[in-house]
C-alpha cells in the first residue's frame, strides 16, 4: 500500500528460517508484503494483561504480529528486554530465549546490541490495545466532565470591555476555524494499528509524520489530541455564546430600544 512504513528490513528474517522446516523457500518477499505472506500480520502473537486496569476489571489485550513488528522497528526499535517487559513475559534464566524463539517462528529476530532509537517513556509500556483504550477513556472524560462552559464564562468576564467585543468575537471565530482545520487533518491519520491497515488518505509525506507520532505513542497520541481539541472547540463555542448573551445585555441599542419603548409607554400613560 502507499502508506509510508519505516524500513523494517533490520528485523525481517524472510522465509529463511521457515524454509529449514518446510520447502517454501520459493515464496517471494514483497517489498511491503510481510514475510511473503507466510505469517499473517493480523495473527495474534500473544495476549497481555493491561497495566492500568484496577482490581478485578483486568483487561487483556491482543497483540498482533504486526504490532510486535512495529515495536521492533523504528522509531522505537525495542530491544529484547524492553519487548519482554511490554509483553509481560516473566524474566527467565534463559535471557528471554523463549521470546526469541517465538519471534523466530514468525520470522522476526532481534539483532543483538541494536542501536536504541526512541527514549523510553511511560507510553512505552502500553500495547496498542491499551493505549487506544486509554485515549478513548480520556476522550470520554473530556467530553463529559471538562468544564468548558464554566471556563468560557470565567474568561469572558475578564474581557468585558464593550469596545473589544467585536474584535474578540472575530478572534474566537477565527480560533474555531483554525482548531477545526487542525482537528480535520489529525482525523485523516491512517496509521496501521492493531489488526487494521487502513487505506491512506493523506500525502505520504505528511502521513509518515503522523505515523511516527502514532508509533511512538502506540495509537494514543492522535486520538488524545483530538479529544483535547474537541474540548477546546467546545470552549470556543461556549465563549461565543456567553459573549452573545453578555453583548445582548450590554448592547446600547437594544437597551435604547426597550428604553425608548418604555419611555413611549410612560409618555402615553402620562397623556
Ligand atoms: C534495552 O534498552 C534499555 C533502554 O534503552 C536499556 O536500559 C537496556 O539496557 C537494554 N537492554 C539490552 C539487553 O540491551
Ligand atoms: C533522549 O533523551 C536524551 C536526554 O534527554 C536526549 O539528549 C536525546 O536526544 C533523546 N533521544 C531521542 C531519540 O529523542
Ligand atoms: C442610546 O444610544 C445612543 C447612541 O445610539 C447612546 O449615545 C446612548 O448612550 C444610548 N442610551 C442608553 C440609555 O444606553
Amino acid at each position: 500500500q502507499g502508506i509510508h512504513i519505516p524500513d523494517q528490513t533490520v528485523i525481517k528474517k524472510g522465509p529463511v528460517s521457515i524454509s529449514k522446516h518446510n520447502s517454501v523457500s520459493a515464496i517471494p518477499i514483497h517489498k511491503d508484503g510481510l514475510f511473503g505472506g507466510v505469517v499473517n500480520p493480523n495473527e495474534v502473537f500473544c495476549s497481555v494483561p493491561g497495566r492500568l486496569s484496577l482490581l478485578s476489571s483486568t483487561s487483556k489485550y491482543k497483540v498482533t504480529v504486526a504490532e510486535v513488528q512495529r515495536r521492533l522497528s523504528p522509531p522505537e526499535c525495542l530491544n529484547a528486554s524492553l519487548l519482554g517487559g511490554v509483553l509481560r513475559r516473566a524474566k527467565s534464566k534463559n535471557g528471554g530465549r523463549s521470546l526469541r524463539e517465538k519471534l523466530d517462528k514468525i520470522g522476526l529476530n532481534l539483532p543483538a546490541g541494536r542501536r536504541k532509537a526512541a527514549n523510553v517513556t511511560l507510553l512505552t509500556s502500553l500495547v496498542e490495545g491499551e493505549a487506544v483504550h486509554l485515549a478513548r477513556d480520556f476522550g470520554y472524560v473530556c467530553e463529559t466532565e471538562f468544564p468548558t462552559k464554566a471556563i468560557a464564562e470565567y474568561v469572558n468576564r475578564q474581557h468585558s470591555d464593550p469596545n473589544e467585543q467585536v474584535q474578540r468575537k472575530n478572534m474566537l471565530l477565527a480560533a474555531k476555524q483554525i482548531c477545526k482545520e487542525f482537528t480535520d487533518l489529525l482525523s485523516q491519520d491512517r496509521t496501521p494499528l492493531g489488526n487494521s491497515r487502513p487505506q491512506p488518505i493523506l500525502e505520504p509525506g505528511i502521513q509518515s509524520c503522523l505515523t511516527h507520532f502514532s508509533l511512538i505513542s502506540h495509537g494514543f497520541g492522535t486520538p488524545a489530541m483530538c479529544a483535547a481539541l474537541t474540548a477546546l472547540q467546545n470552549y470556543l463555542t461556549e465563549a461565543i455564546k456567553a459573549m452573545d448573551k453578555m453583548y445582548l445585555n450590554n448592547n446600547p441599542n437594544s437597551h435604547n430600544e426597550t428604553g425608548s419603548k418604555a419611555g413611549d409607554k410612560d409618555e402615553k400613560h402620562r397623556k
